[in-house]
């Protein structure tokens, strides 16, 4: 049998701009993972089961739309694996929510079967064929979600380019809130595509401004300066209200979250639901995981980055 996992991710800024090759900064998530086996197969077929999501199925019955038939697909012809086996799927990452759960499943399932045919990948490689997969999810994807979750360090991202390391000085520490709601990653993306069309300028400067900020928040973290962190997170919250993709359960949340004592807090992910990220402190972070819940945030996770 051979085992693959992946993790999680979080935006911590610049999500809808990555569309449209403004700069976006991401981190894994290693509180939750999905996870991908690969087991030989006393038949010629290829067996597929994600018993969370009510799949269990032979791959030649799964329609090419379908994620993980997908990305077994390409893992088949990346190996050029041949008989039968089973893969197995399960992941404690939320689908939905803006934690990356597609992606993480896609490069869970391509890690396995390449493991388990011996055909060696590079973190490049996975992300462009988790990469493949997004373009099911929503036509127009950055890569964003693919990128960290490949390389699993936290990345300062641009569309088309190579993800560059976020070098990080010091420990940034996290509480994310999870509204519960779907985030339909698609459906903001192409609302917002329709705004840009009708509008080009406005949304455009808009997309510039959170190009700005995310900019000055990789170089905050990169000298150590949780302080200034925060007074960016919250203008990159008023930008995406804007945008019109906060909800009323997100706002709750992210009032919540600074009314505790967070120091910046703003939705991650494409927003409408799903989750918002909380910037604490050892003095904030308690405090602010209980009112997260208090609120009505149905899980929280505290993550981090640097050290
Ligand atoms: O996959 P989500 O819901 O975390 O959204 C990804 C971030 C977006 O910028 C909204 C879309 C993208 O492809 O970058």
């Amino acid at each position: 049998m051979t085992k693959a996992s992946a993790p999680g991710k979080v935006i911590l800024l610049g999500e809808h701009a990555a569309v449209y090759g403004r700069p976006a900064l991401a981190a894994p998530v290693q509180a939750v993972r999905a996870h991908a086996e690969v087991l030989p197969l006393d038949e010629d077929r290829v067996k597929v089961e994600a018993h969370e999501v009510g799949v269990d199925t032979y791959l030649d019955e799964m329609p090419d739309t379908h994620p993980l038939g997908k990305a077994i697909r390409l893992s088949i012809k990346e190996a050029q694996a041949s008989g039968g086996f089973q893969v197995s799927v399960a992941s404690d990452i939320p689908p939905a929510s803006g934690l990356g759960s597609s992606a993480a499943v896609s490069v869970a399932i391509i890690r396995a079967v390449c493991e388990h045919f011996e055909h060696e990948l590079g973190a490049d490689r996975v992300a462009q064929m988790a990469f493949e997969v997004e373009m099911l999810h929503h036509g127009d994807p950055s890569g964003i979600d693919n990128t960290v979750v490949a390389f699993e360090i936290p990345v300062l991202f641009v569309k088309g380019e190579e993800p560059r390391p976020l070098g990080v000085t010091g420990r940034f520490q996290f509480v994310i809130g999870d509204t519960g709601e779907p985030s339909p990653t698609k459906e903001l993306v192409t609302m917002l595509r329709g705004r840009w069309a009708g509008d080009t300028e406005f949304v455009d400067a808009l997309f510039d401004s959170i190009g700005e900020l995310t900019n000055q928040a990789a170089a905050c973290i990169g000298r150590g300066e949780i302080g200034n962190l925060g007074p960016l997170m919250n203008h990159d919250q008023t930008l995406l209200e804007t945008l019109g993709v906060s909800s009323p359960s997100l706002d709750r949340l992210i009032r919540a979250a600074r009314d505790a004592g967070a120091l910046g807090a703003k939705l991650s992910g494409a927003g409408g639901g799903g989750i918002m990220i909380a910037l604490v402190d050892d003095s904030s972070l308690e405090a602010v995981d209980t009112a997260l819940r208090e609120a009505g945030a149905v899980r929280t996770i505290q993550t981090e980055i640097g050290q």
